[in-house]
């Protein structure tokens, strides 16, 4: 099953781009730009990395973006993700980007979008990698600073796919970006928002993404199994859920193996995904051999969860088409 799962080609729906810096990147972008790390070594910062939940996740999280301060740094940043997505067999991806992370220290917009989309350009000549921006307003701060942030975006229009909501859900919910969303979707983007695991007044949360928002996608979204008129709703509109078990183990402390497992038997769209793989020492193939060895789901069940990925992605049909002929062709070939 590990040759197996290494050797499928995948998408990635769920990955933070800033949630990729891996320890040794940190150290080497600090020393560069003169910014001071409280460790003595990545080993050291590993070792402190220390979370139950999600604020304790996002506390050092966001500490730790201080050292990307350049655009090469954004592009080494996202350069050594789509490498390590390559060496996975991830043929396709739909990245986000917490760009307020950035401009609330002083980057600029253009630097951080710049950087990055330098790195998808060579991924998909060098690599062979193809990707897709998606920009992430920070729901911990105010519905005008997502605007004045989906201002900045429009020029780079062209760049990014779509428009998501992340960081700290806590009173929080969707409704607060209303208008955020409907500018967005106004734009052309797509629309999709973190409604993560267990938190406070989730089915109300991920209702108002269905009835006020009308997401394209859930991210995360295990909640909704609680709920059978939403599961309704997900399946009629053959949404997304972009479900991260490794990260859902470190916040949640649960694999969440049998709701994915329900999830399939219910006929939605769940993918999977590795979140912050660098914070949760994860990418994509462990958290799918991490579902079959520690969750015991089977190589059907992984397979149409890699399948679904495809088919909920932001793709044209043509492409579509050719990611879902490639699984076939490596499900022969394996057969
Ligand atoms: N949830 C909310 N905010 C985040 C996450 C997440 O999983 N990862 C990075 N920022
Ligand atoms: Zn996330």
């Amino acid at each position: 099953m590990k040759a197996f799962i290494e050797n499928l080609p995948k998408a990635e729906l769920h990955v933070h781009l800033e949630g990729t810096l891996e320890p040794e990147l940190s150290f080497a972008l600090a020393r560069k730009n003169g910014v001071a790390l409280e460790y003595e070594t990545p080993e050291a910062l590993l070792a402190a990395y220390d979370f139950h939940d999600l604020p304790s996740f996002l506390a050092i999280y966001y500490k730790a973006m201080n050292v990307l301060r350049h655009e090469q740094d954004f592009f080494e940043l996202t350069w050594q993700y789509l490498q390590k997505a390559h060496q996975q067999k991830i043929v396709y991806a739909e990245m986000f980007f917490d760009p307020q992370a950035h401009t609330s220290r002083g980057v600029p917009f253009d630097t951080v979008i710049r950087g990055i989309h330098r790195a998808q350009e060579r991924a998909a000549s060098e690599l062979g990698v193809q990707t897709k921006l998606i920009m992430c307003f920070l729901r911990d701060l105010s519905a005008e600073s997502a605007l004045q942030t989906l201002r900045q975006a429009l020029p780079y229009q062209d760049w990014i796919v779509g428009v998501g909501l992340d960081s700290d859900e806590k009173d929080n919910p969707p409704v607060k970006f209303a208008e955020a969303f409907s500018r967005a979707r106004d734009a052309g983007l797509r629309l999709t928002m973190h409604c993560d695991v267990n938190q406070q007044n989730t089915l109300l949360h991920i209702r108002q993404c269905l009835e006020t928002i009308g997401v394209d996608r859930i991210d995360h979204g295990v909640n909704s199994l609680e709920d059978p008129a939403l599961c309704d709703i997900i399946r009629e509109r053959s949404l997304g859920l972009t479900v991260c078990p490794v990260s859902n183990r470190f916040v949640v402390q649960s694999l969440t193996a049998a709701e994915i497992r329900r999830m399939l038997d219910l006929g939605l769209r769940a993918t999977i995904n590795s979140d912050d793989p660098a914070y949760f020492r994860a990418y994509l193939n462990e958290n799918l051999l991490a579902l079959h060895q520690d969750g015991g789901l089977t190589r059907h069940e992984i397979v149409q969860l890699v399948k679904n990925s495809f088919l909920v992605a932001w793709l044209d049909d043509e492409s579509r088409a050719e990611y879902l002929l490639q699984v076939d062709e490596y499900l022969q070939r394996a057969a």
